[in-house]
């Protein structure tokens, strides 16, 4: 008798090590160290509730000693696929933490070689371990026989630019090896990786100039395992742009979103077929950031503030009088008087657009 296959759900498959998973939208929200943090994500999902979201990424060593549980521990709460993103260079503190954030309910564990901060390069983590493939190798590989969740790595084109230390001619745009990042990402491959992010730019290059979505279609033509094209994806029209020019399994965005929580559902539409959701219009991104400042401070208390005011800044811009209000915002000594001038702002921005007042004036 014919046996009937049971139904898979729709989208990228990942078998991990027994646990796999399926992500169903092709649209991945980047880890943002200082900016994706739960508050944040909640944001993000209100437009795109299928999407993977990453924590901000979490140091090894220091949830070894014991500092930055809490980016781990919130996971209990995440309402849909949250990635735990890890940066070490020692393997066997990674896959403590990756057993650990297994434990917590990560979706998968991604690891971070693409960090180009030189506290984190210079001990050897983050893109430092492009140039060290066979520690990054054993990472990829320790880390992926500690958990059953899929392992994946996300990273840059290579370590520099054209020929010089790395000994590699330039053959693509944005200045690294086509060559030498085909290779660099074969390796993570074989390692174990079960999707690649891959940042078109190199580390030399910082967030300078343009990624080279061309050497990203050189990996992904390459590699048998999902590669989700990253690096200057800013709208749904780019995001489409970048997977023609890619051919990669997905688009990841970063900067784009900061300010934008509504990008990621925005482009997930585009990708879908589906009409995109209206940008919020100048009101509903006052009444944003002030929702976005209440939670902080709730969570953290007067540090919140702080963390609020970059937010608040990048959700305050294009209307009438959006300058003065950051101006205003940035020296607003308490979370009370940094709600007062979003409110009268809120207020503000709203007679403006009424017909009614504007033609009492
Ligand atoms: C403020 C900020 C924080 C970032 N933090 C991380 C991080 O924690 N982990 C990581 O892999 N990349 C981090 N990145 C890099 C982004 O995830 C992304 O790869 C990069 O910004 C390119 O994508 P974009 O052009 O869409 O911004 C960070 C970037 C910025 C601007």
């Amino acid at each position: 008798m014919m046996t009937t296959p049971s139904p898979q759900p729709a989208g990228l498959h990942l078998s991990g090590n027994g646990e796999p998973r399926w992500l169903r939208c092709r649209v991945l929200q980047s880890p943002l160290a200082g900016v994706s943090d739960r508050i944040f994500r909640a944001l993000v999902r209100r437009w795109a509730p299928d999407a993977l979201l990453f924590t901000e990424m979490v140091n090894a060593t220091s949830l070894e000693l014991g500092h930055g549980r809490r980016k781990v521990e919130e996971l209990a709460g995440e309402p849909g696929p949250i990635g735990v993103q890890l940066f070490d260079h020692r393997p066997e503190a990674m896959a403590e933490a990756a057993r650990r954030a297994e434990a917590a309910g990560a979706f998968l564990i991604d690891i971070n070689m693409g960090c180009p901060v030189k506290k984190i390069t210079g001990k050897g983590g983050g893109s430092g371990l492009i140039r060290d493939p066979e520690l990054a190798s054993r990472i990829v590989a320790t880390v992926a026989a500690a958990v059953r969740i899929p392992v994946t790595v996300k990273t840059r084109l290579g370590w520099c630019g054209d020929a010089g230390p790395c000994g590699q001619a330039g053959d693509g745009e944005g200045g690294a090896s086509t060559t030498a990042a085909v290779a660099w990402c074969r390796r993570l491959e074989e390692a174990g990786a079960q999707l690649l992010t891959l940042h078109g730019r190199t580390r030399e290059q910082g967030f300078r100039g343009r990624a080279s979505w061309e050497a990203i279609a050189a990996v992904k033509r390459a590699l048998r395992i999902p590669v989700i094209a990253n690096g200057d994806v800013t709208s749904p029209v780019e995001a489409l742009r970048c997977l023609e020019i890619t051919g990669a399994d997905g688009v990841m965005v970063g900067r784009g979103t900061m300010g934008a929580p509504w990008l990621v559902g925005q482009i997930d539409a585009a990708l879908s077929g589906r009409p995109a959701p209206a940008t919020p219009d100048a009101a509903a991104r006052i009444a944003l950031a002030a929702e976005q400042l209440q939670a902080l401070v709730a969570e953290r208390g007067d540090h919140g503030l702080l963390i609020a005011r970059k937010h608040m800044g990048w959700t305050c811009t294009g209307f009438s009088g959006a300058p003065q209000l950051r101006h205003a915002l940035m020296r607003a000594p308490t979370p009370a008087a940094a709600l007062e001038l979003l409110q009268a702002a809120g207020e503000s921005v709203r007679a403006a657009a009424s017909p009614a007042d504007r033609g009492s004036r």
